[in-house]
């Protein structure tokens, strides 16, 4: 994949070049409450890595984000599941849902999966409407799921989505398929 066209953003593969954007808003508190100081610590490597599935969000050619997605290949039951955050100063316009819409899309055409899932904390309300509005639905509450920064375990919630739940998000294009 090279780009995914949305509404509004572009989907663009992750470069070490990218670590600065995506640094910056993981210092935010808006970000790093959700994805805590060890949700991702080797930026710079990670992203070097040839095999990683991390995409930048842009804006008018501006890293605001990323979204990620990793893939069970099981033959029995297989599942992708992604991740996401946005700098914050790009909040609330819509961007998120435009990103996950697209790529989400991108992941169910052409037969790549068939189910995609997502864990967010439980009490994360704006990512939960972001995912639901992109037609995922709650399975349930994984309990004591992750750890914060001050070692509480907190509960996650976990949604899933197949083809028809995305009726909705056809509006988004795809440059790449
Ligand atoms: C979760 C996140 C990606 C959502 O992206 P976004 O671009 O701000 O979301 P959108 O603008 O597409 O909004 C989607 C819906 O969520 C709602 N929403 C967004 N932020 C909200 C907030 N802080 N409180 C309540 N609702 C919120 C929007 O109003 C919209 O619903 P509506 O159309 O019914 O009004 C973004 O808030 C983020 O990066 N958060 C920090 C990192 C994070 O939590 N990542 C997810 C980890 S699983």
């Amino acid at each position: 994949m090279d780009t995914l066209k949305g509404r509004s953003v572009v989907l663009r593969r992750a470069t070490p070049d990218d670590a600065p954007a995506f640094r910056a808003a993981l210092a935010c508190e808006e970000v790093a409450r959700w994805w805590t100081r060890n949700g991702w610590l080797d930026v710079e490597g990670d992203l070097a890595r040839p095999d990683h599935r991390r995409l930048a969000i842009t804006v008018e050619g501006v890293a605001v984000g990323m979204i990620q997605w990793w893939a069970e290949e099981s033959p029995v039951c297989p599942y992708a599941t992604v991740d996401m955050f946005l700098h914050p100063d790009y909040h609330r316009r819509g961007y998120g849902t435009d990103a996950l819409r697209t790529l989400v899309g991108w992941l169910l055409s052409a037969g790549r999966q068939h189910r995609v899932t997502i864990d967010p904390a439980a009490d994360n309300t704006a990512a939960i409407r972001c995912y639901e509005k992109v037609g995922f639905r709650r399975v349930g509450v994984l309990r004591q799921y992750w750890k914060d920064d001050a070692g509480q375990w907190r509960d996650g919630l976990l949604l899933d989505l197949l083809a028809g739940d995305l009726a909705a998000g056809r509006e988004g294009g795809h440059g790449d398929r």
